[in-house]
């Protein structure tokens, strides 16, 4: 079998599917990998490191695709690259379906089998393979450091002959992967660190890691997760109540880390103007949810804005913006993907339609749309 790792070819993507270690790993389990030139350059992989570890480069992605029976990508692919995909070959990358349904139907079309690494069940078994996970941390730590990169003060506090530094005061909302590692980051750089969640779970999760937890008290939080640790939307209700609380907490913090998420729904909008404008000029706030719409309202999805002498960065694709390392687990995320799923002879891919983390994460198959969230 042929296994192929095209450059990416989404705005704002950095990463790359396959690193030599994996590509390595893959060539023990008797595949043969091409990888187009350039493909790792932004992930700082050269070619001649992924030449050393056995792959063959190809000049553009037309060649790196032809015959290929496997395809690693991290984000969809464009409308245009589907036609390089050769019939029935099987496509790995986080595919947001919902965000270019022409794209899904187009590789359907093509024949292409395609898996969405996003819809992988957070299962015992596939936590190796759990792209959420190691992207979110990375990010949740990012968030930290850019924010910290443009404050105009110090994090830690510092008793110098000159006098005393105020430690920076950091809020998180939604305590998941990102924001845990958002509070960590924190910590370790001195702040103090305070956060909010509408999960019970997350108290505990939040304090163990030196964090102050700040909930609205109300037993609406005890059914807020879900079966599967997510979050659900909260009533109107709870909504006031968690906006009131946040009016009292935010105006004497000085950075703030936005993570809340809602599965399938866009981002719960927790900042608002007015609790941006009661925030100190010089004041920083990192909207992670900003793809989603955003947790804070006068973010700009995408830009770096700034109201009041409030600065927010609603960039996108933070994961792609530590390209190094997000690259690194990602590309571990994939191998784990695949490893059990190929012959001992490297010869083909057993998909057994009814292994729970297949079935979750199929999207198209034999010229079909397969996944629920598409045919319903
Ligand atoms: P996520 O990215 O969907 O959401 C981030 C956080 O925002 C969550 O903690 C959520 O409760 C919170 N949130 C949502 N609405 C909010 C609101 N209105 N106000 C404040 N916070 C709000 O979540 P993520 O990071 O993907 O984690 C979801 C769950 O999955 C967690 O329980 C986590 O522990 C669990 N998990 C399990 C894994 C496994 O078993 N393999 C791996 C990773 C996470």
């Amino acid at each position: 079998m042929k296994l192929a790792i095209p450059k990416e070819r989404q705005p704002h993507e950095r990463r790359v599917a396959a690193t030599p270690e994996t590509v390595k790993k893959f060539i023990g389990l008797k595949l043969s990998v091409s990888v187009e030139t350039g493909a790792g350059l932004e992930s700082g992989i050269s070619d001649d490191q992924f030449a050393a570890m056995g792959a063959t480069i190809a000049p553009d992605e037309a060649s790196a695709l032809a015959d290929a029976d496997i395809v690693l990508k991290v984000q969809r692919p464009l409308i245009e690259e589907v036609a390089l995909f050769k019939r029935g070959a099987v496509l790995t990358a986080i595919m947001s379906p919902g965000a270019d349904r022409p794209v899904v139907d187009a590789l359907a079309a093509q024949g292409v089998s395609t898996f969405a690494l996003e819809f992988v069940p957070r299962i015992t078994r596939a936590q190796s393979m759990d792209v959420l996970s190691s992207q979110s941390n990375l990010a949740g730590y990012k968030a930290v450091v850019d924010a910290a990169a443009i404050f105009g003060r110090a994090m830690p506090m510092m008793m110098t002959a000159a006098g005393t530094v105020a430690p920076a005061r950091v809020f998180v909302f939604g305590a998941g992967v990102a924001g845990l590692q958002a509070i960590a980051t924190a910590k370790r750089m001195g702040a103090i660190v305070s956060a909010t969640d509408v999960r019970w779970a997350a108290k505990e999760q939040v304090e163990s890691l030196g964090g102050k937890f700040v909930m609205v008290e109300s037993d609406e939080m005890k059914a807020a997760e879900t079966s599967g640790g997510y979050a659900k939307e909260m009533s109107d209700e709870f909504k006031a109540a968690q906006s009131a609380l946040i009016a009292e907490t935010i105006a004497k913090q000085d950075i703030a880390i936005c993570t809340a998420l809602i599965p399938g729904r866009r981002a719960p909008t927790l900042l608002t103007h007015a609790h941006v404008k009661s925030m100190k000029p010089g004041s920083v706030i990192v909207d992670l949810a900003a793809e989603q719409g955003g947790n804070c309202e006068a973010t700009v999805p995408g830009e770096v804005a700034v109201v009041n002498g409030v600065t927010i960065l609603g960039h996108f694709n933070v994961p792609s913006r530590l390209p190094v390392d997000s690259s690194a687990l990602f590309a571990r995320n994939q191998f784990n993907f695949f490893q059990p799923l190929i012959e001992k002879d490297g010869s083909g891919l057993k998909l057994d339609m009814a292994d729970e983390i297949l079935k979750a994460s199929m999207l198209t198959r034999d010229g079909a749309l397969v996944h629920p969230s598409l045919t319903s």
